[in-house]
């Protein structure tokens, strides 16, 4: 039988990290709005060190950190200012030794973001690179006298004017986002030393952002008009010199125990390919995206409502197209989406839902993140008024798009797709601001937190919670789940999702009803006589076996060949 770990595992955890990565859980931590340690109403790596038992509970091997540096917050942490320091409402670097030291102590490894597509404006080599043209930092960023025809993804169109320098420079995010020249070698240098002192510091990896996006290609081609506000994008994707570019920052990561794993947006499944295998490794895993679109298409701003096929084949599309070659990053939450639940699950059957969408993603090949209030089900968050959304690219959405639309449907639109629905204060308790701290938060408390909270779930054995320490649990014990093949049954069904992992003889088959109603399943010919056990459901026990699901309902079953087949 397996047993959930807990925080008395001490120094259980896996000893590399890049030999064990395919067998671990990660958690994501968005600092901001995770536990307030130190009283003023804003997460920081005090508060981080606080839960870090709790983190460990879950049965989590590694944390990633989202950006803790010095930042105008312009994208909250993802314009950064000095990558070598701690952000003072998070703490300082001693805080965050203490983080590291404690995680390493219980078991767990810590990775951190690394972004360097592009610095905050106010970092000391813009400030100085906008000066002139013929500073030491004037070619550290990418200026042009003419414009071409890219959009940015946060604000209008990918170039501004500087008056002081008389040129354009290149921001494919914000305006306080400009877009660092890797085709520099000394940029390339200043990357190799910011990760070196993190590596140095006892960090384990880096998450690394955009990174798809580093190389643009020299002539800076217009791109094609496609969808509204993502015009150009595909001309800054995968650039001529990316490979060239991550294999130097391979080789510092090979200098010590460490993996990095990049995030791709809109990168292809051929072009994933090259960078997570063959001569040319340089990422241990990648982020893509895919499977965040089964709602809604590129940039959020255009919604469709949800289809489980289209979820189901960017699935299928990344097991079949990674399996047996390259290893799958799976996700289905992180700070840039809203609430699973709220997209792809059911707030009215929040409980059931919830737990199916777990064991609907964790099961498959790859290694699972988790993401902080996912694993209590916290849900989008619907505010009034746009002043009270924080994020960039929720006010772009509103002011830009679909601007003749009602109020009501705009509104509508941020409820639907704010990345601030994934940054409310992480909900511990019932009590006042969630328990999150004991003054006002930065940001608004999900009303729901008097339900939906960590200490209501701690105590009941059916909560989200537990259940995805057991999902977590069943996964980390068994081979079958860990390493099978993967093989999607019923492709065109539109309320189920079903799947079978494989190995050295051994089937489980993962169940997960999409539906509100009952649902009646079949089973592949190849199960449908053979004895089954049931391994992991999201219900009650119930005296019938019939494969009648229930809403939202996922079961987990093993073929036992012998009563040894225990996996
Ligand atoms: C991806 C990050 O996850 C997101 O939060 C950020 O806004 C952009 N990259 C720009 O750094």
């Amino acid at each position: 039988m397996t047993a959930p770990l807990n925080d008395n595992n001490e120094n259980n955890g896996y000893d590399s990290i890049r030999r064990s990565y395919r067998r671990m859980f990660f958690y994501q931590i968005w600092v901001r709005s995770f536990f307030d340690g130190d009283g003023d109403g804003v997460g920081d790596l005090k508060g981080v060190y606080e839960k870090l038992g709790y983190i460990r509970s879950l049965g989590i091997d590694a944390i990633w950190l989202c950006p803790v540096y010095p930042s105008p917050n312009a994208d909250y942490g993802y314009d950064i200012s000095d990558y070598t320091a701690i952000h003072p409402d998070f703490g300082t670097l001693r805080d965050m030794k203490m983080v590291l030291d404690r995680a390493h102590e219980l078991g767990m490894k810590v990775i951190m973001d690394l972004v360097v597509n592009h610095t905050s404006d106010e970092h000391p080599w813009f400030t100085e690179s906008r000066k002139s043209r013929d500073n030491p930092y004037s070619d550290y960023y990418i200026w042009r006298d003419e414009p071409n025809n890219w959009d940015s993804l946060f604000e209008g169109k990918a170039w501004k004017y500087d008056p002081g320098r008389g040129q354009y420079y290149l921001h494919i995010f914000s305006e306080k986002q400009p877009d660092l020249n890797m085709d520099n070698p000394e940029v390339r240098s200043e990357v190799k030393k910011i990760m070196r002192f993190w590596l140095d510091m006892g960090v384990d990896g880096f998450r690394e952002d955009v990174i798809n996006f580093i190389s643009k290609r020299e002539d800076l081609p217009d791109g094609l008009p496609f969808v509204p506000a993502v015009n150009g994008m595909f001309a800054y994707k995968d650039g001529p010199h990316i490979h060239e570019y991550l294999s130097e920052f391979r080789k510092v990561c090979e200098e010590y125990d460490c993996i990095q794993i990049g995030e791709g947006p809109m990168t292809t499944l051929k072009n994933a390919l090259t960078y997570l295998s063959g001569k040319n490794k340089t990422l241990d895993m990648m982020f893509s995206f895919d499977h965040m679109m089964a709602d809604c298409i590129y940039t959020e701003y255009i919604h469709r409502p949800f289809s489980l096929r289209k979820l189901k084949r960017a699935f299928s599309k990344w097991q079949y197209g990674l399996g047996g070659k390259a290893w799958n990053a799976l996700y289905l939450e992180n700070h840039d989406h809203p609430r699973v639940i709220s997209r792809y699950g059911s707030e009215r059957f929040r409980n059931e839902s919830g737990k199916m969408l777990a064991a609907a993603y964790i099961f498959q090949q790859g290694t699972p993140f988790i993401y902080q209030g996912q694993e209590i089900g916290m849900t989008n968050i619907r505010l009034r008024d746009i002043n009270d959304y924080k994020d960039i690219s929720s006010k772009t959405n509103f002011h830009k798009y679909h601007i003749r639309d009602t109020l009501e449907k705009r509104m509508h639109r941020i409820h639907l797709s704010s990345r601030d629905s994934a940054r409310t204060p992480m909900q511990w308790s019932g009590e006042r601001y969630a328990g999150f701290s004991a003054v006002r938060p930065w940001f608004c408390v999900n009303p729901n937190y008097k339900t939906v909270n960590v200490a209501a779930q701690e105590d009941d054995p059916d909560s989200i919670l537990n259940f995805y320490r057991r999902c977590i649990a069943l996964k980390k014990h068994s081979k079958v789940l860990t390493y099978g093949s993967y093989r999607e049954f019923f492709p065109r069904s539109r309320e189920i999702f079903m799947y079978e992992r494989v190995y050295k003889g051994m089937q489980r088959l993962v169940i997960c009803s999409f539906s509100k109603r009952f649902t009646q399943v079949t089973l592949p010919k190849k199960y449908a006589d053979r004895p089954r056990r049931l391994l992991l459901c999201n219900y009650a026990a119930d005296s019938r076996d019939d494969m009648l699901f229930r809403p939202y309902e996922v079961r987990v079953y093993s073929f036992p060949r012998s009563n040894t087949d225990n996996d």
